[in-house]
């Protein structure tokens, strides 16, 4: 087993790194599973199996771009395609024989609420070899109608009830994914708790509708008929950079409820920066999945890369070492200082004189920003320290000084 800098052990299980893909088309089959594996990840969350393959619609996905690049994608894909005999007899131990002995495979299982399917379950795939299972009781579309998926992560009892009998079909450790469609997701997290869960997983994908083609009236993605005529679509589960605020948010509130619980982080992780964030809100692995759809299995040879650098520079000789490291610094907003005498400076050597500043302060700030000759100026006097025009700012030129 190698212990390199970016080893951690999650539930129980070492992971040589704590990068994870996500139960999603990247894990959709053996042989993909196995090349990423021998290009450095850490270990891999194998696409939801349930009772019965998966028939999906044609097309199922939909993005967002801002400016050309994309920051989001919403899909209405269910579950594997494959029947569950094709993993257990021919992919699993294909992957657990040809990936490299340290990385790390987790089955991700989803029945209906009767316990019986969930035990039923975890007892056929813990005996293929895999690491762990992962309970998906968070998939926003199509499963709920179903009564599956997120209709099950909704309802803090029945989590708990599917968390139990799965665990009585398994020794292995058990994590459970959460849905971030809830309005608190910590009598959630509790929940699976109080059933066995060793570790949780958040985020899976939001509830949404992505955008309209505004010619047709349709909205995004089109799912065809035979025809190719009438596309239809449905709410899907949206993912990717825009949804990391999110993730982030539920990643911390829980790891704040339920310290001791290991948390596997996800929701718009696409670089190195994206990840340290998620370590330090909580979580202790990460899982990727758009990221990966967009750029590929080889993103994770940079992101490895420079979180090491990052660990080296900032001293950290562990990745536990960042784990939760700015949880201290989240409170409540009553706690947060109020009325710090604090004006904006423009730092006049970065300025591009892009006057994003002047117009955002005029017509939403305390128009505190001015023209002087070829300068911007900022009045102290009127200056109220919102920090509009440093979000504004395309130069990161705007700084936050002491009131004289
Ligand atoms: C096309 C697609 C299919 C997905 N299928 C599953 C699935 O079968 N099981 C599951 O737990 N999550 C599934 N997810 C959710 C992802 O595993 C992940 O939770 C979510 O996309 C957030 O991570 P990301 O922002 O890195 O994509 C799917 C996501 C996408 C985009
Ligand atoms: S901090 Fe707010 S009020 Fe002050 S200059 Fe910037 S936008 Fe104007």
């Amino acid at each position: 087993m190698s212990k390199g800098p970016l080893a951690i052990e999650f539930a129980g299980i070492p992971f040589s790194n704590p990068f994870m893909l996500s139960s999603a088309p990247p894990t959709l089959d053996a042989k993909r599973v196995i090349r990423a594996a021998k290009l450095g990840w850490g270990g891999a969350v194998l696409k939801t199996v349930t009772e019965e393959p998966t028939v999906d619609p044609r097309t199922r996905l939909g993005v967002l771009r801002e400016q050309g690049k994309l920051i989001g994608m919403n899909n209405i894909e269910l579950l594997s395609r494959h029947p569950l005999k094709v993993w257990i007899d021919s992919w699993i131990p294909e992957i657990k024989a040809k990936a490299p002995e340290d990385f790390v495979v987790v089955a991700s299982i989803m029945s209906s609420p009767e316990p019986e399917g969930w035990t039923t379950l975890a007892e056929t795939m813990s005996q293929t070899g895999v690491n762990a299972l992962e309970l998906n009781v968070s998939c926003p579309h199509g499963s709920p109608e179903k009564h599956m998926g997120a209709f099950i992560g909704q309802n803090p009892d029945l989590v708990e009830q599917v968390t139990k009998a799965a665990k009585k079909g398994t020794d292995l450790p058990i994590f459970v994914k959460l849905t971030p469609n809830v309005t608190d997701i910590v009598p959630i997290a509790k929940a699976a708790k109080r059933g066995g869960a060793n570790a949780l997983s958040a985020i899976n994908t939001v509830e949404s509708l992505i955008g309209i083609d505004i010619e047709t009236a349709t909205p995004y993605p089109f799912a065809y008929d035979a025809e190719l005529a009438n596309p239809q679509s449905t709410y899907g589960g949206f993912c990717g950079p825009a949804v990391r605020p999110l993730g982030l948010r539920f990643v911390s509130q829980i790891a704040k409820a339920l310290p001791n619980i290991p948390i596997s982080g996800m929701g718009g992780i696409e670089n190195w920066r994206n990840a340290v964030e998620y370590l330090m809100v909580g979580a202790s692995t990460l899982q990727v999945c758009t990221a990966v759809m967009w750029y590929g299995f080889r993103i994770i040879r940079d992101i490895t890369k420079h979180l090491t650098e990052f660990m080296k520079e900032k001293g950290y000789k562990t990745v536990e070492e960042i784990v939760g490291k700015a949880l201290p610094k989240i409170t409540t907003w009553t706690a947060l200082p109020k009325l710090p005498p604090v004006v904006a400076w423009i730092d006049p050597k970065k300025c591009e004189l892009g006057k994003e500043c002047i117009v955002a302060c005029a017509d939403a700030g305390y128009q505190a920003i001015r023209m002087e000759g070829n300068r911007i100026i900022v009045d102290p006097e009127k200056c109220d320290g919102c920090g509009l025009c440093a979000v504004v700012c395309g130069a990161n030129a705007v700084e936050f000084v002491k009131k004289e």
